[in-house]
């Protein structure tokens, strides 16, 4: 299942990436400037562990506003590494990066970091199980107190807005330019291929998986996204 995952953020993939979620970016916007503001408190040498870092946008984002922090950029998909890299590159930047292409738990052990990311990664991982051990492996990685901002699709589908939420997210999705047989595809998928576990369901496994309760500081549509703190 990672590896399917991985597989399907190819080289085509990754060089269109950007481009494709231009029409959507106001929403991550929101999301990066939520992450900056929540991390300002840390030090002004701090070090940022990003998990499923695609094309480093979120690398980009806090650089440029933090300038004494290092980042530590784990990325499993060969092609969206390679853009990573160049993005930063071409921004001055890939000086105060590492690069890991891989999974985070192949990642060499070394200084804890300050702080970590993770947007639009643990969704992927349908089992509840995996999900779970993969925020204890960014638990494990922070320092005590060290911060997470986590953001997934998420989802209650019992609930009765559930229809009016996806139906919504498939306007926005066709907005982006995504074709109807794509949209139609992504529906059928959405549980199946990406976890649709409910708001309550991802607070508790990152709450079971070395953090204190996490806070939801963020919705649009069906992307949600938690401040958590590493417990202990
Ligand atoms: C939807 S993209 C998000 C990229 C970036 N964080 C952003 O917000 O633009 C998901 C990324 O997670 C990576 N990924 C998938 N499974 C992963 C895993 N188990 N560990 C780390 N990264 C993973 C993919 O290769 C892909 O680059």
């Amino acid at each position: 299942m990672k590896n399917d995952v991985v597989a399907h953020f190819d080289k085509d993939r990754a060089a269109t990436y950007d481009e494709q979620w231009k029409p959507l970016a106001p929403m991550m916007d929101a999301l990066h400037l939520l992450t900056r503001i929540a991390f300002s408190a840390l030090p002004e040498r701090a070090s940022i562990l990003c998990v499923g870092a695609g094309t480093g946008t979120e690398i980009l984002r806090l650089a440029e506003a933090y300038p004494g922090w290092r980042f530590a950029a784990v990325e499993p998909a060969e092609a969206m590494m390679e853009v990573c890299r160049q993005r930063l590159e071409a921004a001055g930047l890939s000086d105060r990066c590492d690069f890991h292409q891989s999974y985070l738990e192949t990642l060499p052990p070394g200084p804890a970091f300050d702080a970590a990311t993770c947007f639009l990664v643990s969704h992927f991982l349908t089992d509840a199980a995996a999900r779970g051990a993969f925020f204890a492996s960014i638990a494990e990685r922070l320092s005590a107190g060290g911060l997470l901002v986590s953001a997934d699709l998420a989802a209650d589908r019992k609930d009765p807005a559930f229809d009016r939420l996806m139906a919504l997210w498939l306007d926005l999705i066709a907005a982006a330019g995504m074709l109807l047989e794509n949209r139609i595809r992504y529906r059928q998928m959405f549980g199946v291929e990406v976890a649709a576990q409910s708001p309550q369901e991802v607070e508790a496994l990152i709450a079971e998986n070395g953090f204190e309760a996490p806070t939801q500081i963020y919705q649009s549509v069906l992307i949600r996204a938690w401040l958590s703190r590493r417990a202990g």
